[in-house]
C-alpha cells in the first residue's frame, strides 16, 4: 500500500484533475452499483454531507441512539446545518420500521418536517452486529411511501457484505446515499466515499468544499484507497474468524461479570457488571498488552484487524487468561 502511495500519479483534485482520485472514485461506484462517488477525508465528513445533502435547516433526521451521526460525530448536523436529531432506542442498535413508521412527524404547521433516516451497517456501538437486509428492504419501502430519503452508513459495509454475502451494491441499491470508510478494516491511513447518484455526488462535492475537506494532491491517499479496494475486502473474512476465535477464548477465561456477545463481523462486545469492572478490566489488559475500548462504562470492545497476525486471537487470549489468573 505504501508502494502504490508513492507511485501515485496526482494532480489538483479541488479542480478534477488528480487522474488516481479519479480512478478511486469511478471505483468506489461500481463497487456500490451506483452512479458516482466522492472522496473525502473522514467518514463524519461524508455522513456530515448526507445529512446536509437530505435536509434543510430545522428538517428533523430519524436514527438509532447508537448510529455514529448521532452518537460520535459531535452534533455537526445540528451545529453547522440546523438539522434536528430524533434518536429513537431499540434493543440492538437495529432501527425498526414500525418504529421510524411512529416516530414520522404529521404534516403539521406546528412541527419540523421529518425528512431522513440514518442506519448504519455494521453497527459499531452494538459491536459490528449487521443490518439484516429484509429489514433494510422494508425500511426503504416505507422510506420510499412516506417520501423519506434513507442514507446508509456503511463505515464497515465491506464487513457486513462480507459476513453476509450479500454484495455491496445489493446493499447500496436500498438506499439514496451511502458512506464507507477506506480506514478502519480496509487498512487505509485515511480516507472516506461518499456514493449515490450523479447529482447528489455533484452536490456532496460543494458540500465538501464548504467543510474545508476539498484536497489538492489527494491521489496519495486515493491509491492507498484503489489497493486496499483490491486486496483487503475478501481478507476481512480472517478478521472475522479470528474475533469468533477470540470470542469462544474470552468466553471460556471470563467470570460470571462478563457476557461476551455473539461475534458477527470483526468485534468482540463483551458486557460487564459494573463501570469498575470495565475500568480494572481495561487496565489490567492493557498491563498485559491487549489494548481494547469502553464504548460504555459496562461494555467492552475488541476489534480485529489485518495488522493481527494468525495466532493474535490465540494470543490475546492467553494474556488475558494470565492477567485474571494473577488478578484472582
Ligand atoms: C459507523 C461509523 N461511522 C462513521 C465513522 C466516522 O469515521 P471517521 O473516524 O473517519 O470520521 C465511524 C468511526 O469510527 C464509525 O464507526
Amino acid at each position: 500500500m505504501r508502494q502504490a502511495m508513492a507511485r501515485a500519479e496526482v494532480g489538483d483534485d479541488v479542480f478534477g484533475e488528480d487522474p488516481t482520485v479519479r480512478r478511486l472514485e469511478q471505483r468506489a461506484a461500481e463497487l456500490c452499483g451506483r452512479e458516482a462517488a466522492l472522496l473525502v477525508p473522514s467518514g463524519t465528513m461524508a455522513n456530515l454531507i448526507g445529512l446536509a445533502l437530505h435536509c434543510q435547516r430545522g428538517d428533523e433526521v430519524i436514527l438509532e441512539r447508537r448510529t455514529h451521526s448521532f452518537s460520535h460525530e459531535v452534533g455537526g448536523g445540528a451545529a453547522l446545518f440546523g438539522i434536528l436529531f430524533h434518536p429513537l432506542e431499540s434493543a440492538d442498535g437495529r432501527l425498526l420500521p414500525e418504529q421510524v413508521e411512529e416516530a414520522i412527524r404529521p404534516v403539521d404547521v406546528h412541527q419540523p418536517r421529518t425528512r431522513l433516516v440514518v442506519v448504519e451497517n455494521s453497527i459499531n456501538l452494538a459491536g459490528g452486529l449487521l443490518y439484516p437486509f429484509e429489514l433494510l428492504r422494508r425500511l426503504r419501502q416505507l422510506t420510499r411511501q412516506r417520501g423519506l430519503g434513507l442514507h446508509l452508513d456503511g463505515a464497515r459495509i465491506f464487513n457486513a457484505a462480507v459476513a453476509s454475502g450479500v454484495e455491496p451494491a445489493t446493499w447500496a441499491a436500498q438506499v439514496d446515499t451511502l458512506s464507507f470508510c477506506l480506514s478502519k478494516g480496509l487498512g487505509c491511513p485515511v480516507g472516506s466515499l461518499f456514493v449515490g447518484d450523479r447529482e447528489q455526488v455533484d452536490q456532496a462535492r460543494w458540500l465538501r468544499k464548504m467543510l474545508g475537506g476539498g484536497m489538492r494532491q489527494a491521489g496519495i491517499i486515493a491509491a492507498a484507497g484503489l489497493y486496499a479496494l483490491e486486496h483487503n475486502i475478501a481478507r476481512l473474512a480472517e478478521d472475522h474468524a479470528r474475533a469468533r476465535e477470540l470470542a469462544a477464548g474470552l468466553r471460556q477465561c471470563l467470570d460470571e461479570r462478563f457476557r461476551v456477545q455473539p461475534v458477527e463481523t470483526n468485534m468482540v462486545l463483551i458486557h460487564t457488571d459494573s463501570a469498575a469492572t470495565t475500568e480494572t478490566t481495561l487496565a489490567s489488559w492493557r498491563r498485559a498488552g491487549v489494548l481494547a475500548l469502553a464504548p460504555s462504562p459496562t461494555t467492552i470492545r475488541l476489534v480485529t484487524h489485518l495488522d493481527i497476525p494468525a495466532a493474535g486471537a490465540r494470543q490475546a487470549v492467553e494474556r488475558i487468561s494470565r492477567a485474571t489468573r494473577e488478578q484472582g
